[in-house]
């Protein structure tokens, strides 16, 4: 899947400092690549996602027959010549999503209205990720969508076919099911209407962008189909918080640590990390707020930070569902016990991140009861480096790697090298927090 394993090895640096950007949000990468794809006409997006994800999305519309180029200068520019509601053509072979769900389900939503057949698989840890969610509104839309066992995984067998616009209440709170039927939507017969809980709404702003007629009302959204194709829009995609996640927890629990990220989105609907260490009593401060395209942007500045245990739950879940795991080794140096409840979601990731989270922390030393829909983590404020497992979870290793930065010992992390699927710059980013340490006196 993601290349050669890697034995990564993490000791505590003496202190944590500097300013750096962290790659393009994926989420909004995902959207740029597939809705720039459906447009008419050409866009140049800069600052995206250089994850294997993002290129797994990249790779499917390639495939799908879309002309999509690099353009390398001081900064790389994405050049994609967008084929409009009928231009896609028949894939001549499979498709591969990778392990990126957004890719799977997105594209799903995408095809099952296009003119032909096509079938869209995964690696294997995608591939026992659950697709009902995918399938059921499809086929409500008049979709001829298929999948293994039972209509319950990938690959996926979609023929394509007019569809019609549905409404519909989503039974989770899932952006991606969610861009999923919009996406079908668009080129339906009829209006498609969603209800359900907020959750990352980067598809509505880009669709609205682009020229869509889409109405929100609360958490009801209302789409009319495409009269005409989307228009093609140029992109700089905002510093993926996900990614700024891991330098602001290894801020506010490191002793000595003064981190700013630059130029990083902040979206409400992805806040809810900043929103759970605030409440933790992080020093953690919002800067320079402004709007870039559809998106907000600020810069982000963290510094150590004396935490203590909260109750993270309800409709804050969505907010920061890829967060659970770091928000749990923050845990694990707050005063007192944090409760995570209502994330049952986190079971069915690119890992279980509920179980592989606590077992893996708790070979750090951590203490840990899990839940059926989160956990409990007694704050200890103290970790031991061990050897541990990184189930193939890009989260679980960027969190196992921030434990590490303030465990005592030596903290060794298998297949460190997944941390790629959202972030190949991630050890990078670390080294040169490590290394301005050392330029302002300290050591490992
Ligand atoms: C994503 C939505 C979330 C998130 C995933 C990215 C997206 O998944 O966990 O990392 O880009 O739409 P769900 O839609 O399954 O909640």
């Amino acid at each position: 899947m993601a290349g050669k394993a890697l034995l990564k090895k993490i000791v505590s640096p003496k202190q944590l400092i500097g300013e750096i950007a962290v790659p393009g949000d994926k989420s909004i990468s995902h959207r740029a690549l597939i809705l720039n794809s459906l447009a008419n006409g050409s866009s140049q997006i800069s600052n995206l996602s250089p994850g294997r994800d993002c290129l797994s999305t990249t790779t499917c519309l390639k495939a799908l027959g879309v002309s999509i180029t690099k353009e390398t200068g001081k900064e790389p520019v994405i050049l994609i010549n967008g084929v409009g509601n009928t231009g896609f053509t028949e894939p001549k072979d499979i498709l591969n999503a990778g392990n990126s769900g957004t890719t799977i389900r997105l594209l799903g939503g995408v095809l099952a209205a296009q003119p032909f057949l096509s079938i869209i698989t995964g690696d294997s840890s995608l591939r026992s990720r659950p697709m009902k969610r995918l399938i059921e509104p499809i086929r409500l839309m008049g979709g001829e969508i298929y999948g293994r066992h039972n209509d319950s995984l990938a690959p996926l067998v979609i023929r394509g076919r007019r569809l019609h616009g549905i409404n519909y209440t989503l039974p989770v709170p899932s952006a991606q099911i969610k861009s999923a039927i919009l996406l079908a939507g668009l080129l339906a017969e009829g209006d498609t209407t969603l209800q359900g809980q907020t959750s990352r709404d980067h598809t509505e702003r880009l669709l609205k962008r682009m020229g869509a007629n889409l109405e929100i009302n609360g958490t009801r959204i209302s789409l009319a189909p495409l009269k005409t194709p989307l228009t093609a829009v140029d992109l700089h995609i905002p510093g993926d918080i996900s990614s700024a996640a891991y330098w602001l927890v290894a801020g506010a629990i490191h002793p000595n640590a003064h981190i700013k990220i630059i130029n990083c989105g902040v979206n409400p609907t992805r806040t809810g990390v900043i929103d759970a260490l605030l409440a933790m009593g992080a020093n953690l401060k919002m800067e320079n707020k402004r709007q870039e395209g559809d998106e907000p942007v600020a810069d982000l500045c963290v510094q150590s930070s004396r935490l203590k245990g909260v109750e993270i739950c309800g409709g804050l879940i969505p907010r920061l569902i890829d967060e659970i795991p770091l928000l749990a080794v923050a845990a694990c140096f707050a005063e007192g016990k944090t409760v995570i409840r209502d994330a049952t979601e986190l079971r069915i990731k690119e890992s279980d991140r509920i179980a592989s989270t606590a077992k893996e922390l708790t070979r750090l030393g951590a203490r840990i009861e899990e839940l059926p829909d989160g956990m409990v983590i007694y704050g200890t404020k103290k970790l031991l480096g061990a050897e541990v497992r990184s189930y193939s979870d890009h989260r679980l290793v960027m969190s196992l790697t921030v434990a590490g930065l303030v465990a005592r010992g030596t903290t060794s992390i298998r297949n460190a090298r997944v941390a790629e699927i959202s972030n190949p710059h991630f050890w990078q980013e670390l080294k040169e927090l490590v290394r301005n340490s050392f330029e302002h006196g300290g050591s490992l």
